[in-house]
């Protein structure tokens, strides 16, 4: 196979994060120490991540960040918008993730990052208010003011390419309409103030606008809609979404596949969480839960495929609840219990009691899909990066076909893209030697 041809990764490569809460003072703080060798990336692919290529016995295992060009962390410079004002190290110490101790020992990087005032409206994330805002006539207006903050970051700070993770609250539940159609009915939309469109894809527009990839950390709907995904493929931007594939979510699609591969029957599997950070205030609004709820809910469906596997999965009853409860800060608790079935019907129970860290869950996954986007940009590829599906627990996809949300396939499906890019075999598991 021949190898794509990809742009060397040299230069700054900005990361622009709008929300400085929880998640992005993690990863902030997170790079950070690590560069300075006080800490480890675990649970970082770009970074710890192996790669098996060829054959078994050609023992080729390279590390992914030396298989493929990527960005090292040195070559990042961090900024960001925020609703509040505080910079990078006020943020991170009231959002209670990292111990003060390890914060210290950034402060001077976090205190570099100055939130942009932000285009926001309460009408989408009703828990929250702030001050640190953008005011203008209408939403067009605030996207080219997006516009014009994304040139005069990328210029003060000397960077040669950008990158746009979305990191800000959950917003209110939306179902896309004729506004989100078209690239003409969306800039119509925007001029017009229509309800339709939410803050967050002003975010999203200006960077694609701007040539830049964007990823959708939360579960809006935001990049998600026909007129922005024709804007990034016309514009020659990857995009990837939606909402981090952390916590209960994440253990859920590393358990049921396993359950499907066993042919176990399920019956019910019911999640509770209580959780008392400001993402957990935000979702304590119901509006922003249905929002949450939508993309919790549609993983075992698809995993499972009650269609194919009737006598095992139809019907199975499935609830999630999220709590907000103060006393738990950053520090999550998910329980699950699951009631599924085996040989003859007989009934067993799994419970799951996850105690997680939420923010330390998500941060890898924002360091992975920076360099992954700015690889698959400087790769040539644009549109939905389906390959970075691993990431998301609503992967964003072509219409014409459903979601992988197994984690185990989006794995494979994601180091199969990175053979393809270097002109390696694919692996497809197939044991020839019988024949031999
Ligand atoms: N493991 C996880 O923590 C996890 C997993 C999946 C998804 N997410 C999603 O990631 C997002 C961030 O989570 P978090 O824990 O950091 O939340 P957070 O509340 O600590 O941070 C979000 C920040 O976004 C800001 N914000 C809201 N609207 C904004 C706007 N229009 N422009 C600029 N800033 C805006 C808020 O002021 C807040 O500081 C949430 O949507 C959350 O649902 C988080």
């Amino acid at each position: 196979m021949s190898q794509i041809n990809i742009a060397d990764p040299k230069g700054r490569l900005g990361v622009l994060l709008p929300g400085l809460g929880a998640v992005s003072t993690t990863f902030i703080a997170g790079v950070e120490a690590v560069k300075k060798g006080i800490a480890r990336p675990i649970g970082s692919l770009t970074q710890m991540g192996t790669i098996r290529l060829g054959k078994r016995t050609e023992k080729r295992v390279p590390k992914i960040k030396d298989f493929v060009p990527l960005a090292n962390l040195d070559q990042l410079v961090f900024g960001g918008w925020d609703i509040f004002f505080d910079n990078g190290y006020e943020s991170a110490l009231k959002a209670g993730v990292l111990e003060k101790g390890l914060i210290d020992q950034v402060r001077p990087e976090l205190e570099k990052v100055k939130p942009m005032s932000a285009a926001f409206s309460q009408k989408y994330v009703k828990n929250l208010t702030g001050e640190n805002l953008k005011n203008a006539k209408t939403k067009w207006d605030l996207a080219q003011q997006l516009i014009d903050d994304i040139k005069k970051f990328k210029t003060e700070n000397k960077c040669d390419r950008l990158v746009m993770v979305w990191c800000g609250s959950t917003e209110i539940f939306l179902k896309q309409t004729a506004a989100h159609a078209t690239i003409e009915s969306f800039e119509k939309a925007m001029k017009e103030n229509d309800a339709a469109i939410a803050p967050s894809m002003l975010y999203a527009y200006a960077a694609i606008k701007s040539g830049i990839p964007y990823a959708n950390g939360a579960p809006n709907l935001t990049v998600d809609i026909p007129a922005l995904v024709d804007l990034a493929r016309i514009n020659n931007v990857p995009i990837g979404g939606k909402d981090f594939k952390t916590g209960q979510t994440l253990m859920k699609t590393i358990l049921a596949p396993g359950l499907k591969a066993r042919l176990l029957g399920l019956k019910g599997w019911f999640s509770t969480n209580i959780l008392g950070n400001r993402d957990g205030e935000v979702l304590d609004d119901p509006d922003s839960f249905k929002t949450k709820e939508e993309s919790k809910l549609s993983v075992l469906e698809y995993i499972l495929q009650p269609d194919l596997y009737p006598e095992l999965y139809h019907k199975f009853y499935h609830k999630v609840r999220i709590n907000y409860y103060p006393p738990r800060g950053d520090n999550k608790e998910g329980w699950d219990n699951l009631d599924i079935f085996g040989w003859l019907g007989y009934p067993m129970q799994i419970k799951v009691d996850f105690l997680c860290r939420d923010s330390i869950l998500a941060a890898p996954i924002v360091l992975d899909l920076v360099l992954f986007l700015d690889l698959a940009a400087r790769s040539g590829m644009k549109g939905i990066q389906e390959w970075l599906s691993f990431y998301f627990k609503s992967p964003m996809h072509a219409p014409e076909i459903y979601p992988e949300h197994d984690i185990f396939i989006q794995l494979m499906k994601l180091k199969n893209t990175l053979r393809y890019l270097q002109g390696e075999d694919l692996i497809t598991h197939l044991g020839l030697e019988y024949y031999d």
